[in-house]
C-alpha cells in the first residue's frame, strides 16, 4: 500500500512538478550553479532520511525497534533530546497535540509520528502486523546528531534546522536502552550526557565523548573534525556512516589501522558527492539581533585581533588557519586530558576550530569544558598568559557573541 496505488491524480500532479522543476534548472542555464543546486538538493533527502541501510544495526542488532514501539512515549522521545518535524504533521495531528486528544503518553504516537517521517533523524518501517500499525525496522540518518528544531510549535516540536547540533539529544542514553547492550557498557553511555558523543569508542574501546559539531559553515576548509583527519566531508561520512551509524559499505584508513565492511552491498558510497554538496550549501547562522552589544563586540574585535591573538590561528573570514596546518595538542585549552582525543585520531593534532555561528552551540571546546563564551575568553586569558583586563574578556566574548 502506498501513494502511487492510491491517489493516481497525485502522481500525476508530481510528475508535472518536476517537469517543471527540469525546465526551470534549464533556463537557468547550463551552468555548474544549475547543476550543484540540484546536486545539493539530492544531499538534502539523504542527510535527512538516508539511513545507508544501517537499519542492519539499529534493528537486527540493537533492536531498538521493539524498545521504541513498547515503551519509547513522545513524551519520553522528547526528553532524550529527539526532535519533531513539525512540516511533516498533518493538520489533524498538530490539533490533536494542541488539544490533547493525541496521547503522547503512548508508544503507539510514536509509531504514528514514525509512520509520519516526523521524527527527526530515525527512519521507520511500519507495517500492519495482526491489524495494528507496528513498528518493524528502525535507522538513524544525519539529521539525528546534525539538526534540531526551531522549537515554533511546542519544546522540541518546530522547523528542521539542518546543520544545527543537536545539543539536546543524548546518544548515549538512547543506544543504552537497546536490550542488546550489556549493563557495564549501559553505565558508561549514560555517562556521556546530552550533546555528547564519542565517535572511536565502538573503534578503540575507550569513552571521553565529544560534542556534536555543526555541519554548516564548513565551505572553503579542507580539514574536517576536531583533528583535521579528513581533507573533505566525503572523508568523515564514509566514517560516521560505516562505522558509526552502521550504514552497510567500506571504510578504510591504514592511519587508523581500521577496515570496516559492513554488508555486502554499497550503500554509502554513491551518496557521497551529494551529501557533501549539501553540507556545503549550509550556512553559519548569523547572530540574531539584539543578541549581542555591538559597541562591546566592536572593541572586542580590536582584542581579537590585538592583545589577545586570537587572529594568529583564528584567520580569515572563516576564523581558522585549518588549510595551512593542524596544531599540537597543547594548543588545544581542553588539553592535557585523558585520554587525549587527538591521539585517539589519525593526525594526533587539533585543527583551529572555524568560529562563525559559534553563538549557536554552546558549550565550547571538544570536550565542551568552556560553558559560555565568557570561559572561554576567561580560559585563553589565563593559560596563555595575555593579561586582558576583566572589560577586555568581556569584549572579546561579544565579539565572539557576534560572529
Ligand atoms: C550519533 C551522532 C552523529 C551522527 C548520527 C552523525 N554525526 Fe557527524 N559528528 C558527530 C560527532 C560527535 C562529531 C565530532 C567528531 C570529530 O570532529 O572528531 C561529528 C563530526 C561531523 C562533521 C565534522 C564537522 C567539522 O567541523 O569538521 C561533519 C561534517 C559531520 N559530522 C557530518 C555528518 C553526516 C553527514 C552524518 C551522516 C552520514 C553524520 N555526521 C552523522 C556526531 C554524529
Ligand atoms: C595557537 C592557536 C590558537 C590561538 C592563538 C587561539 N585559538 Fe582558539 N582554538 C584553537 C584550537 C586548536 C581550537 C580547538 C580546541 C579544541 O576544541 O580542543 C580552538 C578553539 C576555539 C574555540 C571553540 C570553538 C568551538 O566551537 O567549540 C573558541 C571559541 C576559540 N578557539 C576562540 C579563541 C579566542 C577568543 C582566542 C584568543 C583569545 C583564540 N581562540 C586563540 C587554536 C587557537
Amino acid at each position: 500500500m502506498n501513494a502511487t496505488t492510491e491517489v493516481p491524480g497525485l502522481v500525476l500532479a508530481v510528475a508535472v512538478l518536476l517537469s517543471g522543476a527540469v525546465a526551470s534548472t534549464h533556463a537557468a542555464g547550463p551552468s555548474t550553479r544549475g547543476r550543484d543546486t540540484s546536486l545539493a538538493a539530492q544531499g538534502k533527502h539523504i542527510f535527512r532520511y538516508d539511513t545507508f541501510g544501517d537499519e542492519a544495526k539499529w534493528t537486527d542488532l540493537l533492536r531498538m525497534h521493539e524498545v521504541i514501539r513498547t515503551a519509547v512515549d513522545p513524551v519520553t522521545a522528547l526528553s532524550v533530546g529527539l526532535k519533531v518535524d513539525v512540516d511533516a504533521l498533518p493538520p489533524a495531528v498538530r490539533r490533536g497535540i494542541l488539544d490533547g486528544t493525541v496521547d503522547l503518553r503512548s508508544p503507539a504516537t510514536t509509531v504514528a509520528l514514525l509512520k509520519l517521517d516526523a521524527v527527526i533523524g530515525l527512519k521507520g518501517t511500519v507495517e500492519k502486523v495482526n491489524g495494528r500499525d507496528t513498528l518493524t525496522r528502525v535507522g538513524t540518518t544525519c539529521a539525528l546528531c546534525h539538526s534540531t528544531v526551531d522549537d515554533s510549535f511546542a519544546d522540541g516540536i518546530g522547523k528542521r534546522l539542518d546543520g544545527w547540533p543537536n545539543r539536546d539529544l543524548d546518544p548515549g542514553k538512547i543506544i543504552a536502552l537497546s536490550p542488546a547492550v550489556q549493563e557495564p557498557e549501559k553505565l558508561l553511555l549514560r555517562a556521556w550526557g546530552p550533546g555528547m558523543y564519542d565517535p572511536r569508542h565502538n573503534i578503540d574501546g575507550l569513552s571521553k565523548p565529544v560534542v556534536i559539531p555543526p555541519a554548516y559553515g564548513l565551505a572553503g576548509i579542507h580539514s574536517i573534525t576536531f583533528t583535521g583527519d579528513g581533507a573533505d566531508i566525503k572523508y568523515w561520512n564514509r566514517y560516521v556512516a560505516v562505522t558509526q551509524m552502521g550504514g552497510l559499505g567500506t571504510f578504510e584508513d591504514s592511519r587508523l589501522k581500521l577496515s570496516v565492511t559492513n554488508g555486502t552491498v554499497d550503500l554509502v558510497s554513491s551518496k557521497l558527492p551529494a551529501l557533501q554538496a549539501y553540507q556545503l550549501s549550509l550556512l553559519a547562522p548569523a547572530a540574531p539581533a539584539g543578541s549581542f552589544d555591538a559597541a562591546a563586540a566592536a572593541r572586542g574585535k580590536a582584542v581579537f585581533e590585538g592583545a589577545g591573538q586570537c587572529a594568529s590561528c583564528h584567520t580569515g573570514s572563516t576564523f581558522t588557519d585549518a588549510n595551512a596546518r593542524l596544531h599540537p595538542p597543547e594548543d588545544s585549552m581542553a588539553e592535557p586530558e585523558f585520554p587525549s582525543y587527538a591521539s585517539r585520531s589519525a593526525t594526533k593534532r587539533y585543527r583551529t576550530t572555524p568560529l562563525r555561528g559559534i553563538w549557536q552551540h554552546p558549550p565550547y571546546f571538544h570536550d565542551g569544558s568552556a560553558r559560555t563564551l565568557e570561559d572561554v575568553a576567561r580560559t585563553y586569558n589565563a593559560r596563555r598568559s595575555l593579561g586582558l583586563t576583566d572589560e577586555q574578556v568581556a569584549d572579546l566574548a561579544q565579539y565572539l557573541q557576534s560572529l
